[in-house]
């Protein structure tokens, strides 16, 4: 699967962004090690698998001549704020789809709305980009990130919005096993259907799905100790919303030899959110 995933993304025009990232050991213990993959460090705006699935879906967006584009997506996206900066960039116009924006406005709500106030254009014939980019355009730059890791680790732990990012992962791995940690209520068995009939290839194993937030719930007490001390003690920055979660949930069943062996983390980035979120931060150094 991996060689026809690589021929799929051949035949793809890409935008000429970085789409390699590192990989550094984060944790070790008598059970095994959890190495982490630095998604984060793709781009500062677009980070983390966005980056991939927008290198793709921007260059055939560009060859198509679109005369715009819808973009679908919460207030507070990630991946909505990525794709307006680089329609912008690429003077592609775009109208948001986003829910009007309530007062106080903060984070990445603000980030739209700064953006969206200037995009008035006619948007009858504009193309709709579903929420997490999730658009035929973007599977082939969704494909390099399994391409860009060694494909042998005993499990990958990703995190899930949507799911498009562990669906296409799970058509390039052959070795290891794939456990999505689900942020949202993703159809990841819908969304992985989808894309074995656009590459035309037959279904993968399932990952194991894991529930670990209904994305709306607020973010605990022990979700902030954690971020507050993985930023302290090791250098890293996880996005409240995606990976405090996936990393929490990775220490504490690694910690209680749950991932025996090696295991990758996904650091899928989204740094951009964290601007939401100082009255949070104060209080942790309080
Ligand atoms: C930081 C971060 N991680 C994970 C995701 C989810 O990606 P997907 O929708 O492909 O599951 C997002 C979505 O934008 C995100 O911002």
């Amino acid at each position: 699967m991996r060689e026809s995933c690589q021929r799929f993304i051949d035949r793809h025009p890409f935008m000429p962004w970085p789409l390699r990232s590192r990989t550094h050991l984060l944790w070790k213990n008598s059970y095994g090690e959890v190495w982490v993959k630095r998604e984060d460090e793709l781009s500062f705006i677009s980070s983390g698998p966005k980056r991939r699935k927008h290198a793709s879906f921007f260059a055939m967006a560009l060859e198509m001549k679109v005369p715009g584009l819808k973009i679908a997506g919460s207030l507070f996206s990630n991946n909505s704020v990525a794709m307006a900066a680089s329609a912008r960039e690429l003077g592609i116009p775009f109208e948001m789809l986003s829910p009007k924006a309530k007062s106080p406005l903060k984070g990445n709500a603000l980030l739209n709305a700064m953006m969206s106030q200037t995009a008035a254009v006619p948007s009858d014939t504009f193309v709709t980009v579903p929420e997490g980019a999730n658009h035929p355009w973007s599977l082939a730059g969704a494909l390099t990130l399994g391409l860009d890791l060694e494909d042998d680790y005993d499990q990958i732990v990703c995190d899930a919005g949507t799911g498009y990012t562990a669906a296409a992962l799970s058509f390039t791995l052959e070795r290891s096993s794939l456990i999505t940690l689900k942020v949202a209520p993703a159809d990841l068995h819908l969304l992985t259907k989808d894309i074995s009939k656009q590459l035309n290839l037959p279904m993968p194993p399932p990952s194991r799905e894991i529930p670990v937030s209904s994305g709306l719930s607020p973010i605990g007490k022990r979700e902030w100790l954690f971020f507050k001390d993985i930023w302290q003690n090791h250098g890293l920055l996880l996005d409240p919303i995606y990976t405090a979660r996936s990393f929490l949930w990775t220490k504490q069943n690694f910690d209680q030899g749950q991932l025996p062996g090696k295991t990758l983390l996904l650091h899928t980035g989204g740094g951009l959110s964290l601007l939401g979120f100082e009255e949070e931060f104060k209080k942790l150094i309080s």
